[in-house]
């Protein structure tokens, strides 16, 4: 599969989503909307009313990464604002089956997402249940982080099982990913690189994903 690039709205300026957004638009793959609901992460990103208002203006798929302690209850609402998929941690849902059936009812993709010193196993049993494995390389809760390398060995299991039980989940990377940290994900099997400093943190957005998107073709 090819690589795919979903930059992080994160790192975008606030006061210009849309313009942010639409100078990679045709560049890039999706779109990763981290949304921190200040309990689950010690910090606050946006809401809802944000995603809303960004949705008309692109036609990016919304890879919604719920950092929070109660995501299922805002499915349908996510439904409502445009969002396309759902990533929920493991941390808040250690038995994801119903929330995974409760975000297929309201018409999301879903996803499960592992903190860096969560263990493979926690997620092994539920992985015929996603569309999308993301794993973290930072603690969730603020771009600008390095990349923890440790995780690469969790990216290589997943492959690894995804493969030999001919599963359909992407497996995703966030966290600390530049041309290099994204080269030796994309080695262990990773499918979509999330990047929020490496592409809207750039002077050119638009040459820092054509180089990120070399660097994994690599
Ligand atoms: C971290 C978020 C990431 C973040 C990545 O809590 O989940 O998506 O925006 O930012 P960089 O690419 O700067 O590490
Ligand atoms: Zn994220």
């Amino acid at each position: 599969m090819e690589a795919r690039i979903f930059p992080s709205l994160l790192a975008a300026d606030f006061s210009r989503l849309a313009d942010d957004v639409g100078q990679v638009e045709e560049a890039v793959d999706g779109l990763h909307v981290d949304v921190m609901d200040g309990h689950f992460v010690p910090n606050i990103s946006f809401g809802l009313s944000v995603i809303e208002d960004l949705r008309p203006t692109t036609k990016l798929f919304f890879d919604t990464h719920l950092m929070m302690s109660n995501p299922a209850f805002f499915f349908p609402h996510f439904k409502a604002a445009g969002c396309e998929m759902v990533t929920v941690h493991i941390e808040v849902a250690p038995d994801p089956t119903r929330i995974a059936e409760q975000a297929r009812a309201n018409g999301l993709e879903f996803g499960l997402t592992l903190n860096p010193p969560t263990p493979f196993v926690a997620v092994e049993p539920f992985l015929h249940l996603v569309d999308n494995l993301l794993i973290m390389s930072v603690f969730p809760g603020f771009g600008g982080q390095a990349f923890i390398p440790e995780v690469l060995e969790k990216v290589e299991r997943a492959r690894e099982m995804i493969d030999s039980e001919g599963m359909a989940a992407d497996i995703q990377i966030d966290g600390g990913i530049t041309p290099e940290t994204g080269r030796q994900a994309r080695a262990a099997g990773a499918d979509i690189f999330v990047a929020g400093t490496a592409i809207f943190g750039q002077p050119n957005p638009v040459a820092a994903v054509a180089e990120l998107r070399a660097a994994l073709e690599d």
